[in-house]
């Protein structure tokens, strides 16, 4: 019986048996090629990704081409909105025109708002007020609270910013009887953190007078004509406001030297520049208006800006030596819960080319070195320490400033 079934099943088995080899190795096969499948797959999304950045970076590329390309827009003032179209006048040569938009746009725009022009005077974007002078007035008025008292070691600069800001404010009838123009501007320059912006500040706190600051940067601008606009706001507010103060801080960003670049925004810089010139020039349109302006690169100024009757007074501001030093640890520290031992006149000599903001540093840092030790009394050591760190410190940005010089 069994010889039959074997007999019977032999054949059967090897069928079965090479059936079973077969689909065993289309099995092992079938792996492999899902694998490779999977593997496919994958470098495929890879691709894909890839390719998606590609688009993504050409389309960027396409965006900034197409930009690059196109020409400046120009800034106009909307004059009038008509039937036959919009009047504008573009700021810088104050030429107007009539240009029409669509009536989508129409809804947007109003006399007195700012546009965006192209160069054939279709009007592409209305444009944020973004910097307002009179609103900056507003601001001022309210707000520095730094006084004399409050720096240290500059008496005779000090005292010469008074005379030529403070009295013919304040006491013009002075200057009539002695029978003298009183001084227009004062320039003060010198190195960084040495007090300068403080001392406008003061001046702003001590007078009566409206105070308007603007620093140069902020009057440097990208659209054309918008920074010489700015600086005839700024004269026009200041004549509203009569008498006034205007304080430019870091006024190199308007009144450097001219580079050898002609770049269009090099060009924009320089008419703010003869705006400012010609406002500062029309001194009997001027009337009771200071000027105050500040910089910490002297050496790069137009040497235009330093002419007779802009500004007739250059105050230098310089770091302080060891009394003033001594003055302004003692001004800093007066909140301070200092020890018995701590001797302001050593430190003063021992942190010898400190600047005024260094000194101001110092005294933080002391106060951190005393909390990290548990203490509520700053010692000598913690003040020695903190000096030692804020050189360091100082130390390596110069290193970094020269490496990118
Ligand atoms: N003479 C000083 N007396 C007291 N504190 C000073 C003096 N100079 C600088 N400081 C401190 O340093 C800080 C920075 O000073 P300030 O902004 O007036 O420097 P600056 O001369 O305008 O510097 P920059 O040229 O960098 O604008 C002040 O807020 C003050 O705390
Ligand atoms: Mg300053």
């Amino acid at each position: 019986m069994s010889d039959t079934v074997d007999d019977v099943d032999l054949p059967y088995d090897e069928d079965e048996a090479s059936q079973q080899e077969k689909i065993q190795s289309l099995e092992e096969r079938l792996e492999i090629l899902e694998a490779q499948n999977e593997e496919m797959r994958d470098k495929l999304l890879d691709a894909n990704a890839e390719n998606n950045k590609y688009q993504q970076k050409l389309e960027r590329l396409t965006h900034e081409n197409k930009k690059l390309k196109q020409s400046p827009l120009f800034v106009a003032t909307v004059q009038e909105v008509t039937d036959e179209g919009v009047i504008i006048k573009q700021h810088g040569n104050n030429q107007e025109a009539l240009t029409e938009v669509t009536d989508e746009m129409r809804e947007d725009i109003e006399p007195d708002a700012r546009v965006a022009v192209n160069n054939s005077l279709s009007i592409v974007k209305p444009l944020s007020n973004e910097t307002d002078v009179r609103a900056r007035v507003m601001e001022v008025t309210e707000s520095p609270e730094v006084s004399y008292e409050d720096i240290g070691g500059l008496e005779e600069q000090m005292q010469e910013v008074r005379e030529t800001v403070e009295m013919p404010l304040e006491k013009p009838e002075m200057f009539d009887d002695v029978g003298i123009d009183p001084p227009s501007g004062v320039l003060l320059y010198g190195p960084p953190g040495t007090g300068k912006t403080m001392l406008a500040k003061a001046v702003a706190n001590q007078t009566d007078a409206t105070f308007i600051k603007m620093a140069g940067s902020e009057l440097v601008h990208k659209f054309i004509g918008e920074g010489a606009k700015l600086v005839r706001d700024l004269f026009d507010v200041a004549r509203e406001h009569e008498p006034a103060v205007i304080f430019i801080d870091e006024i190199d960003a308007i009144a450097a030297k001219r580079t050898e670049s002609k770049t269009s925004g090099d060009a924009e810089v320089q008419r703010t520049m003869m705006q400012l010139l010609s406002e500062m020039d029309g001194f009997e349109e001027r009337g009771e208006i200071r000027i105050i302006a500040a910089t910490n690169r002297f050496d790069m100024l137009d040497r235009a800006i330093l002419r007779p009757g802009r500004f007739d007074r250059l105050i230098e501001v310089p770091k302080p030596n060891a009394e003033g030093r001594e003055i302004i640890f003692e001004i800093h520290t007066r909140g301070m819960n200092v020890a018995d031992d701590v001797e302001f006149g050593e430190l003063a000599e021992e942190a010898d080319n400190a600047s005024g903001a260094d000194i101001k540093a110092v005294c933080t840092e002391a106060g951190m070195f005393a909390i990290r030790d548990d203490r509520t009394e700053i010692r000598m050591e913690d003040f020695r320490n903190a000096w030692d760190k804020v050189q360091a410190e100082s130390d390596e940005t110069e290193d970094v400033s020269k490496t990118f010089a």
